[in-house]
């Protein structure tokens, strides 16, 4: 049994070791491992840790904001819109492995960027005991990250030993807020995974606020803790509607809804209807470019959680 005060107090000593006097830098998405490694390692080297949050125009709805207000005054945060370059990137980009590819590049390029001008050494990771298990059981705990333009960070990962229950478990110990410790995983390559075809501002708006209704009404609801995601899709299909007299040809939203343990299998639930239709009506009614919702009633497998 995981004792957390114990488990803190050892982290902290572990990380005072290893990075001393020297810089660190962590990217901080606001997802409960991040955020968990971010407070650690700031106990332990105070300002010396920069904490990055990546704006990469595919974030939640207010989500900068919500990094900023909520860790401001517990981390050395640095907050860098980089919207324009990725978005760039990825203009005419349909090919779901494409794009992650390319979200994947600029972010190491911005990181790296930052990590030049604060003279950091090491790397912070929010890494956990599933994420290298899984895929490459041997991989080494002390290692380096040789970057593109020639920075080399030496790895420090704080909660690899641990799973996410016992990360939450920390998250608490810490007096992290339980929105940040209970969040929904939200994927590293945002909304890029949840618009089907090439990515424009209008469909980023259009899939943004379509997540953030539905993540309202699951929370309205109460149902959110029995939910490992809850999100809509923007897919690439046009569909005929009416608004008013008016015929109308308008974007198909797919509501996606899942039970899972690991993601690595996931199920559809029965979920409650007057949810369902007060979630399709307030998307049709707020985001005029929409003119259908449909629900995924697929498990996964055969398909995968996301869309794209
Ligand atoms: P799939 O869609 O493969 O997703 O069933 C499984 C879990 O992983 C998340 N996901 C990602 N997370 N980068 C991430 O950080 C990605 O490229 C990515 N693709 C999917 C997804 O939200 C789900 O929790």
């Amino acid at each position: 049994m995981l004792d957390p005060s114990d488990f803190i107090q050892e982290s902290i000593e572990g990380m005072k070791n290893t990075i001393g006097d020297k810089k660190a830098i962590i990217a901080l998405s606001g997802g409960v491992d991040s955020s968990v490694s971010s407070v650690l390692a700031s106990k332990a080297i105070g300002d010396n840790l920069v904490a990055v949050f990546v704006d990469h125009g595919l974030v939640r709805e207010g989500e900068a904001e919500y990094v900023e207000k909520t860790f401001q005054d517990r981390l050395n945060l640095i907050s860098v819109d980089a919207s324009e370059e990725f978005l760039d990137r990825l203009e005419g980009v349909s090919d779901p492995e494409e794009k992650r590819k390319i979200i994947g590049e600029v972010f190491i390029n911005v990181f790296e960027r930052v990590a030049e001008d604060v003279g950091a050494e090491y790397l912070v990771q929010g890494t956990i005991a599933p994420d290298w298990i899984e895929s490459q059981g041997n991989i080494k705990s002390h290692h380096n990250l040789a970057l593109p333009h020639g920075l080399v960070l030496e790895i420090v990962e704080p909660i690899r030993e641990l799973y996410k229950d016992e990360v939450r478990i920390v998250g608490s110990e810490l007096g992290l807020p339980d929105e940040i410790i209970n969040r929904q995983p939200f994927p590293g390559p945002g909304l890029a995974v949840r618009i089907v075809g090439p990515i424009t501002p209008e469909k980023i708006e259009i899939c943004r606020k379509a997540n953030a209704i539905v993540e309202e009404e699951v929370k309205k609801e109460g149902i959110e803790d029995s939910l490992w995601q809850y999100f809509a899709v923007l897919t690439n299909t046009r569909v005929t509607g009416v608004k008013g007299d008016i015929r109308d040809y308008g974007y198909l939203v797919v509501l996606r809804m899942v039970e899972s343990l690991d993601a690595m299998t996931a199920h559809v639930p029965e979920l409650p209807w007057p949810m369902i239709k007060a979630i399709s009506q307030r998307i049709t009614a707020e985001i005029p470019e929409v003119t259908h919702v449909s629900l995924s009633v697929s498990d996964k497998p055969p398909s995968t959680i996301e869309f794209a």
